[in-house]
């Protein structure tokens, strides 16, 4: 296979967009795909066969859902700008302020949009602080002490986004602080968008507590539509990134395979959540050093004993240091040529991507259901060029 490539599997693609039907359809909700998170307008028509619409949270994803999706947008922005709006209009079919002054600044040029406002319940238990929109000082959302008894008329609903890669119990807890803060403006609305982080398409999430939360909620207040806008869940563990090792080098009892792809240009989550990705056939091993010390206090690497211990750290063919993560033993010798594969990789990647150093920008493929693989686009120098145009 050439490498670098992401490729997405179209079965585990289908498993999760039908897992995500069943579950709109049993908590009497509208599920629509986060762009954030997912983009590729190519596997659009697959979508279009399960869910009718998306979320946008800018002039650019916006477009993407009308003119590729083929449906306006429900579309976010922390700040919208006076020359996008008209556009952003244009292509969305609900649109949400997320403060007053800026639903002040642009309400009445919304057209037909139903309006929402961003509420923070500063309540939410994603320990990441990158990834926590209720940390004291957020920008996202009003908190309920900023609200007016009475709503605006205009405003139809409320969105509010706080979890991450999270189960239903969260959601549960954190529902009774919306509910608490929140619930009294209820009969003003028309929807409620519980924005995205639930994470249903994981194998452990308890979807029967979120169907029968939905279903307390719709009994206690039956005139409000329901939202989720997750993105994650439609591409989790949809498929790898397959990169091929370049170089073995080592260093003061630290053996590193320098790959074909970057930490930093192809798998930025990796380093700005921080996660270790799983690879294919290789266990991660903390126990040889963990030299970033996201898990524990940074140690020295156990010097592994090069002769019998495949031990390696996976280093980027980037020029920034620490474009590298460590360890995972393989049960073998990694030879130059040989591919490594780094497990869900679509997600946040696809969409995250740079040209940093001009390094060659993985291909993207589609493992049909057939077992073909489609490549879908591949990157050259004119990508590099061109985005500095
Ligand atoms: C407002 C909003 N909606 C939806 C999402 C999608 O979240 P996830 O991909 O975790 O489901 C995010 C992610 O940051 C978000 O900020």
């Amino acid at each position: 296979m050439n490498t670098p490539i992401y490729i997405i599997e179209e079965e585990k693609l289908r498993n999760n967009l039908a897992l995500i039907r069943e579950v709109a359809r049993r908590t009497d909700a509208e599920w629509i795909l986060a762009f954030k998170a997912f983009a590729l307008w190519k596997t659009f028509p697959i979508f279009r066969e399960y869910i009718n619409a998306t979320t946008a949270s800018s002039l650019s994803e916006a477009r993407l859902a009308f003119e590729e999706f083929g449906a306006k947008a429900h579309t976010y922005s922390p700040a919208y700008k006076d020359e996008e709006f008209s556009e952003i209009v244009h292509c969305s079919s609900h649109l949400t302020f997320n403060s007053l002054s800026q639903y002040e600044r642009f309400h009445k040029r919304a057209g037909e949009c139903s309006i929402g406002l961003r509420v923070n319940p500063e309540y939410s238990e994603v320990g990441t602080l990158l990834y926590n929109p209720c940390a004291p000082g957020t920008r996202f959302g009003v908190t309920a002490d900023k609200l007016p008894e009475q709503l605006p008329e205009d405003i139809r609903g409320f969105h509010c986004h706080c979890h991450c890669e999270s189960g239903s119990d969260v959601f549960e807890r954190t529902l009774v602080h919306i509910e608490d803060k929140f619930a009294k403006w209820f009969p003003q609305l028309e929807w409620i968008n519980f924005g995205g982080g639930h994470l249903v398409s994981r194998k452990d999430y308890d979807i029967e507590r979120l169907v029968r939360m939905m279903d307390g909620f719709h009994k206690r207040y039956p005139w409000l539509k329901v939202i989720f806008e997750p993105g994650s869940a439609f591409a989790w563990q949809t498929g790898p990134l397959v990169a091929s090792v370049v170089d073995v080098v080592e260093d003061k009892g630290i053996r590193t395979a320098i790959l074909d792809v970057s930490f930093t240009c192809h798998m930025p989550d990796c380093l700005e959540m921080p996660y270790y990705p799983d690879v294919r056939g290789a266990v991660w091993s903390p126990e040889s050093g963990d030299d970033r010390g996201l898990n524990k206090a940074p140690s020295e690497p156990q010097s592994p004993n090069l002769e019998d211990l495949w031990v390696y750290r996976l280093g980027g063919n980037s020029c920034l240091s620490g474009d590298f993560m460590g360890y995972w033993r393989f049960d073998h010798e990694l030879q130059v040529g040989e591919e490594v594969f780094f497990e869900d990789m679509i997600h946040y990647t696809t969409v995250k991507t740079n040209t940093f150093n001009g390094i060659t920008h993985p291909a993207i493929g589609m493992l049909k259901m057939d077992g073909k693989l489609e490549i879908l686009r591949q990157f050259g120098y004119e990508d590099y060029r061109n985005r500095m145009d």
